[in-house]
């Protein structure tokens, strides 16, 4: 495996983007600062310092897209949960890919295709893990409730070459086998740690908010709400 190891970069994922035709495939990229992190629907990832994760995995399954790579986001999800499960912590799953541990969000996770001249080149997952944070920086976080890996420990210092490590080789191990088998290979888990099931929940869709009591998650990942009688079917949004 290719690990490029950055010391500043304005954003990882722009990195990788910006980089993928001259970077093998399973290519990752990783920072010690991030000038310019950016999350889902454009917003702003806040870097917290060098102790955090700020890495990109380079992907280039194959010539075309296919379905399940619009799943990627919830595989990564899922297997973070199981890295944080080795610090004997919960973690709980925000439909799609937020990683939550009481509530509080942990982990960021943004997909972005690469398409040049109108041909799929691959893409690029990046994720973002507050691993060593204090409650001051979390604080200036004001637009959501935030925590951090070592303030759940109660500890000092979590050790992020050690995290990243597992959390790579636990991507890659089922990976091959998630390309071929999509979302339903890891439902079951997925839904387990879900923390929206049989709610009455809003989801903001870009302008738009829906509503409704959710049903399911069904094959594809998408989030199923029930409203006077009637299904929504989404595939993107925010639960608020
Ligand atoms: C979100 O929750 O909105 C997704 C946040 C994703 C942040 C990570 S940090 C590493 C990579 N580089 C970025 O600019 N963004 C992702």
């Amino acid at each position: 495996m290719n690990i490029v190891r950055l010391y500043e970069v304005d954003s990882t994922n722009k990195y990788a983007k910006t980089n993928l035709n001259d970077l093998p495939d399973k290519s990752v990229i990783t920072a010690e600062k991030q000038t310019a992190g950016r999350g889902r629907f454009n917003r702003k990832w806040a870097d917290l310092g060098e102790g955090n994760v700020f890495m990109s995995f380079i992907l280039k399954p194959s010539l075309e897209f296919s379905e399940n790579y619009a799943n990627l986001t919830q595989y990564l999800c899922v297997t973070l949960c199981k890295v944080l499960e080795t610090y004997n912590l919960n973690p709980q799953i925000k439909w799609p890919n937020d990683v939550l541990i009481d509530g509080k969000k942990i982990a960021g996770i943004l997909s972005e295709s690469v398409v040049q001249g109108g041909v799929f080149k691959g893409l690029v997952l990046g994720i973002g893990v507050n691993l060593n944070s204090n409650l001051n920086d979390i604080m200036q976080i004001k637009d959501k409730e935030v925590t951090a890996l070592n303030i759940e420990l109660n500890q000092e210092h979590v050790d992020k070459d050690e995290f990243v490590e597992n959390l790579t080789e636990e991507f890659f191990n089922r990976y091959e086998d998630f390309l071929k088998t999509g979302f339903v290979m890891i439902k079951d888990d997925y839904l387990n740690k879900s923390c929206f099931l049989n709610k009455e929940i809003s989801v903001q869709v870009f302008n738009d908010k829906k509503s409704g009591m959710v049903k399911e998650v069904n094959d594809l990942g998408e989030l199923v709400l029930e409203n006077s009688g009637k299904e929504l079917v989404l595939t993107m949004g925010d639960i608020l």
